[in-house]
């Protein structure tokens, strides 16, 4: 089953904005990854030309051919348009670059190491291949997420050979970009960041970005430009940084939040959708990041946790609410267990259970550090076969981890099942034939990790069914 996505023709058709004042040079260092590849497409769109350079080749060759290598809706299609349109090139080598940049972004990734602090290798890496590119004055834009301290490391690399205010000026410019929704993200963004001491650099990226913040783009009715301008928060470095930080570490707490009030309405017979439907309605609370469910996963909420904890670690300050967020989200995975062995009397071993959903969320492929592939290995451990099936990440996944029956059909999936698991909120599951499914489950029981069935219409059809936070 096909998970619907835009159409090309959808997707550029409206794509309209005035040009830039402007049109700028930019290099953006890192550009085939997710957040570099989304920042080039869009840059290129607004008419500044860009340059995206990674050492990744099979990813650039990807790229200059118009295909991304990960699904994010309408990325394609708007890629294609900038090679078309030549404001956009791809390269694995800093030194087949022709311009000299007005702005240098680095998107490159900041893996963690097993204790959870942050590996700046990378970015010291680039600091000193951008030796050579820097030629007049170049601002460099740190996109990437970084322990406050690394905007020192880079200018003092840099500092070597250059003199900062003169030849180059820093500028930290955190990405609030979800997967999935990356170019909406981009284009109409609530807020932009410029963390730096530099009043002429940050005017610099202020006017890269006009068109955004001045809300002259259009596209693809994801979102219409409002009428005041996207608010812009200059401050310094470290706050910039810490920005990125609080705001992925109050999403994660929000979630973890939610999963405990959920664990408390199971057992006090509440239905915690109707209390986060009432919460929502309060202005100072909102009903966003409260969608309880298998934990949080992703590439970045976890991760920048850890490292910011990590850092507190080194300042001898004790993150004890961020260190409750991480646990409570650990213990999510085995409230699922838990509620998957009542279901199959406790034992697991060798009952089928079924898996629809695969990715860390929906409308991404994306299985990095996946609540579903964990839920999986914790099923595999306790002696469970698991049959799995995704709309996107079945290939991800098989990649990731070996251990499942992977199949490209939800039905297949549930083939003698004892339970169903839902671990992705993917929109289509509701709409599946669910007396087909009972037709081929051993027994029709449902464990909906997402709460994203209706659990009254799989009632009424005689399958037995938990959700999260529901009695
Ligand atoms: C996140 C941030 O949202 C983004 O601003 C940042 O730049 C990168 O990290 P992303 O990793 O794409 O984006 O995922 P997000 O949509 O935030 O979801 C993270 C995880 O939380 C997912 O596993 C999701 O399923 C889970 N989640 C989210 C919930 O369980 N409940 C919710 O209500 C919201």
């Amino acid at each position: 089953m096909a998970h619907q996505v835009l159409d090309d023709a959808q997707a550029v058709k409206d794509f309209m904005t005035l040009s830039p004042v402007r049109r700028l040079k930019v290099m953006v260092v890192g550009g085939a990854g997710y957040v570099g590849t989304v920042t080039s497409v869009g840059l290129a769109c607004l008419g500044h030309h860009v340059v995206a350079v990674d050492m990744d080749g099979e990813r650039i060759r990807a790229l200059r051919s118009g295909s991304a290598p990960y699904f994010e809706d309408g990325l394609d299609a708007l890629l294609r348009r900038c090679l078309d349109g030549g404001t956009l090139r791809f390269t694995t080598s800093l030194g087949d670059v022709r311009h000299v940049p007005d702005i240098v972004f680095i998107t490159v990734g900041t893996p963690s190491r097993s204790g959870g602090e942050i590996d700046l290798s990378q970015i010291v890496a680039v600091a000193e291949d951008l030796v050579q590119v820097i030629n007049g004055y170049t601002v460099l834009v740190v996109k990437s997420t970084v322990p406050v301290g690394t905007i020192d490391l880079i200018a003092s690399v840099l500092s070597r050979h250059k003199v900062e205010g003169r030849d180059f000026d820093i500028v930290v410019n955190p990405e609030f970009l979800r997967e999935g929704h990356g170019l909406t993200d981009f284009f109409y963004p609530d807020r932009v960041v410029l963390g730096g001491t530099s009043a002429r650099a940050r005017l610099l990226v202020r006017e890269l970005y006009e068109p955004i913040i001045a809300r002259r783009v259009a596209w693809n009715g994801t979102a219409r430009p409002g009428d005041e301008p996207v608010p812009v928060v200059e401050t310094d470095f470290r706050s910039a940084l810490m920005t990125k930080y609080a705001a992925n570490a109050f999403l994660a707490v929000r979630v973890s939040f939610i999963n405990e009030i959920a664990g408390l309405c199971e057992r006090f017979g509440a239905d915690v959708r109707d209390v986060v439907r009432s919460l929502g309605y309060d202005p100072r609370l909102g009903s966003g990041y409260l969608n309880p469910g298998l934990g949080f996963g992703g590439p970045c909420l976890e991760k920048d946790l850890q490292a910011l904890i990590k850092v507190a670690e080194q300042f001898q300050y004790d993150p004890k609410m961020l260190r409750a967020t991480l646990e409570r989200n650990d213990r999510q995975i085995s409230e699922l267990v838990r509620k998957i062995k009542q279901m199959t009397g406790h034992f697991l071993y060798r009952r089928i259970v079924a898996v629809w959903g695969l990715a860390f969320k929906a409308d991404t492929d994306d299985v990095r550090n996946s609540m579903s592939l964990r839920l999986i290995r914790e099923l595999e451990s306790e002696g469970a076969v698991v049959q799995a099936y995704d709309p996107m990440a079945v290939e991800g996944a098989r990649t990731a981890h070996q251990g499942p029956r992977y199949v490209d059909d939800p039905y297949a999936a549930v083939d003698g099942a004892e339970v169903l698991v839902v671990a992705t909120e993917w929109p289509e599951f509701g709409a599946l034939d669910f007396d087909e499914v009972k037709r081929r489950m051993l027994r029709p029981c449902v464990v909906d990790g997402r709460n994203a069935l209706d659990r009254q219409r799989l009632l009424d059809l005689g399958f037995q069914y938990v959700g999260i936070g529901t009695a």
